[in-house]
């Protein structure tokens, strides 16, 4: 029936006229202005409106205390950012901490100098900070993405997504601000830092057959990307093959004796952390082959033989045998791919 099939016609192009409209609207959106200034954001977290930015030299000027955190500031990448040469976006302990005003109301160089005659310690009203070690673990690491968004920083562009951002883990728990002048996390102190809260890898890379990471040949951060990767389970690469042919490379193939598709998952017999089988097998020979093949059968083909040893024998290692089992370019006796040779 005509008439309906136009009515429909009329309604698509009304409906992409009013995308179009949509789209051009949304154009002014792009121009990310913040609803709020971000100072008002930190003046609501520390819940008083009166605190204002004094800039760092008021707030370490008025207190000797923490030098030591200034030092190691200064000589860090983010610290590199107060010199105002740099023309980087300015990065001072008020970025995180919230205006300051309030903090140091009432100290005065003065007054430090002979507090400190005195043997006194003089402390700095720090409850009218934000109270970074107690805020929820989003906030916590919004502090960090305000500057650290995902285009400025290109490993964070899966942190949202990830399953330690959707777990309450946040930037805190890994990176010391003033832990050294060293942000970064350095690969080597990776392991223990993930076993906190990581038990299971870490009774698996202590199993008899492991990768070697306690022997810090190998690191968390080779597979996984901490910051949630492009494929499951945080892995840096799209797929499990891509990620272990990445360090054994002679198993990538192709071949052009395939183990059918069996190779595309590494995993169908291999774990990747540790395995109480030798080389990291999820189960041992014979049964791991025998999970998906018979056995050989006498008169088979593969069993010319009918002697009860070697019976036996074709039930112990299949690999004795088929010695090329993640694939080959050369034939089997009969010319078929068996992976023996
Ligand atoms: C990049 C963000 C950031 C900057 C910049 C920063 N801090 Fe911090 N600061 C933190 C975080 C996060 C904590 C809480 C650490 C924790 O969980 O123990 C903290 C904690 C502290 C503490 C408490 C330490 C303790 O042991 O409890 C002091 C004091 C401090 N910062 C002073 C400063 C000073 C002074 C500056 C400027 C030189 C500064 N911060 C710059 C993020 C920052
Ligand atoms: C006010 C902006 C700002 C804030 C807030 C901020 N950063 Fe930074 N950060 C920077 C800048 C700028 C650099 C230096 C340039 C770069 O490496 O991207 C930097 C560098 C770093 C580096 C070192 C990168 C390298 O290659 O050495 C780490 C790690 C880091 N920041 C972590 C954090 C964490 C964790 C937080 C939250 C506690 C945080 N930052 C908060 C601006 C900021
Ligand atoms: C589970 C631990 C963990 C968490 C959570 C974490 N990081 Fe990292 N981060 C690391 C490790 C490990 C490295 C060093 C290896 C790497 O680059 O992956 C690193 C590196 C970085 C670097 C340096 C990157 C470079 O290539 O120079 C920055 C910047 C950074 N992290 C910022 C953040 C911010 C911001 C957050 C929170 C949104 C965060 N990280 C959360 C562990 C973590
Ligand atoms: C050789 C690469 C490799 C290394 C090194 C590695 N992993 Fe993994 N990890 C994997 C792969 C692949 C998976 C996916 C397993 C699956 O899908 O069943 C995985 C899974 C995980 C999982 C989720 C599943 C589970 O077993 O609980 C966690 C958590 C994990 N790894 C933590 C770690 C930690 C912590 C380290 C360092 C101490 C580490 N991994 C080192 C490759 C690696
Ligand atoms: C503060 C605790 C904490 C730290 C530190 C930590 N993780 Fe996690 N991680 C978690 C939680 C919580 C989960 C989600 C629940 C789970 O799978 O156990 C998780 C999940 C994972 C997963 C599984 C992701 C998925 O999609 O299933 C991997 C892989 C992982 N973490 C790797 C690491 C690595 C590598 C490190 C060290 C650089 C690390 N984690 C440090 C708490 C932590
Ligand atoms: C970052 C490099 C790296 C990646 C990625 C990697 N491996 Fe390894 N793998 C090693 C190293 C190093 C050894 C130890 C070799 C040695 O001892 O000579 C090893 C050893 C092995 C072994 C022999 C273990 C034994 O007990 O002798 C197997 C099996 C193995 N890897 C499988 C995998 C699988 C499956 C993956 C993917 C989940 C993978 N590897 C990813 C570096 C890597
Ligand atoms: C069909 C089961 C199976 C699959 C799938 C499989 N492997 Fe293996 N792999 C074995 C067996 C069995 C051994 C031990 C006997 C041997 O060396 O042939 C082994 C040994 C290894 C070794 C240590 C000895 C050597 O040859 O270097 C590495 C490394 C390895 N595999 C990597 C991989 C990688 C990477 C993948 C994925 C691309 C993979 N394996 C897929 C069965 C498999
Ligand atoms: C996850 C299942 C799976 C596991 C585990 C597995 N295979 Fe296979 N294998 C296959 C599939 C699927 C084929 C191709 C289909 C076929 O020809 O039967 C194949 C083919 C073969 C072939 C060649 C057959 C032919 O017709 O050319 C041999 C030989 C073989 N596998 C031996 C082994 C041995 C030895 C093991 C143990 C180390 C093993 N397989 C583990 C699934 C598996
Ligand atoms: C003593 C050596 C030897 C052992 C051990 C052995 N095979 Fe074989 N297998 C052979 C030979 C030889 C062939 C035939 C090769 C040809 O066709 O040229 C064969 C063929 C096969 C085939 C393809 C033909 C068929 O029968 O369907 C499969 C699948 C196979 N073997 C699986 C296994 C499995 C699983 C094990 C361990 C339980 C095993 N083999 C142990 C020597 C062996």
């Amino acid at each position: 029936m005509p008439p309906p099939k136009c009515l429909s016609w009329m309604f698509i192009s009304l409906f992409f006229l009013l995308l179009i409209a949509m789209i051009s609207g949304c154009s002014t959106l792009k121009d990310s202005r913040p609803i709020l200034p971000i100072k008002e954001y930190e003046k609501m977290i520390v819940g008083r409106f009166d605190a204002d930015y004094v800039g760092t030299a008021n707030c370490l000027a008025a207190c000797h205390e923490h030098d030591r955190l200034r030092q190691d500031f200064d000589a860090s990448t983010m610290g590199a950012q107060l010199k105002k040469e740099s023309g980087l976006p300015l990065v001072d302990c008020e970025s995180c901490h919230g205006p300051g005003s309030l903090a140091i109301k009432g100290l005065t160089r003065e007054l430090v100098e002979e507090n400190t005659k005195k043997g006194i310690k003089t402390k700095c009203d720090f409850e009218t900070l934000i109270d970074m070690k107690n805020l929820p673990a989003p906030a916590q690491s919004l502090t960090c993405l305000k500057c650290h968004t995902a285009n400025a920083t290109f490993n964070l562009h899966n942190w949202n997504a990830s399953t330690h951002a959707t777990n309450e883990v946040s930037c805190f728990d890994c990176h010391q601000v003033h832990g050294s002048p060293d942000l970064k996390v350095s690969p080597i102190n990776t392991g223990q830092m993930c076993f906190r809260c990581h038990l299971a890898p870490r009774a698996e890379f202590s199993m008899p057959s492991h990768h070697p990471l306690n022997e810090k040949r190998i690191f968390c951060i080779d597979c996984h990307d901490t910051h949630g990767g492009i494929g499951d389970r945080h892995l840096r690469k799209e797929t499990i093959k891509e990620t272990c042919v990445q360090c054994h490379p002679e198993k990538r193939g192709p071949f052009v004796y395939e183990h059918a598709d069996v190779l595309e998952d590494c995993l169908n017999c291999h774990v990747p952390h540790g395995s109480v089988n030798d080389n990291l097998l999820v189960a041992r020979e014979p049964f791991l082959c025998l999970q998906c093949h018979e056995g050989h059968r006498i008169n088979t083909p593969g069993g010319g033989s009918t002697s009860a040893a070697s019976r036996r024998a074709f039930y112990s290692r299949c690999t004795d045998c088929h010695s090329r089992i993640h694939g080959s370019d050369v034939p089997s006796a009969s010319g078929k791919g068996r992976f023996t040779q």
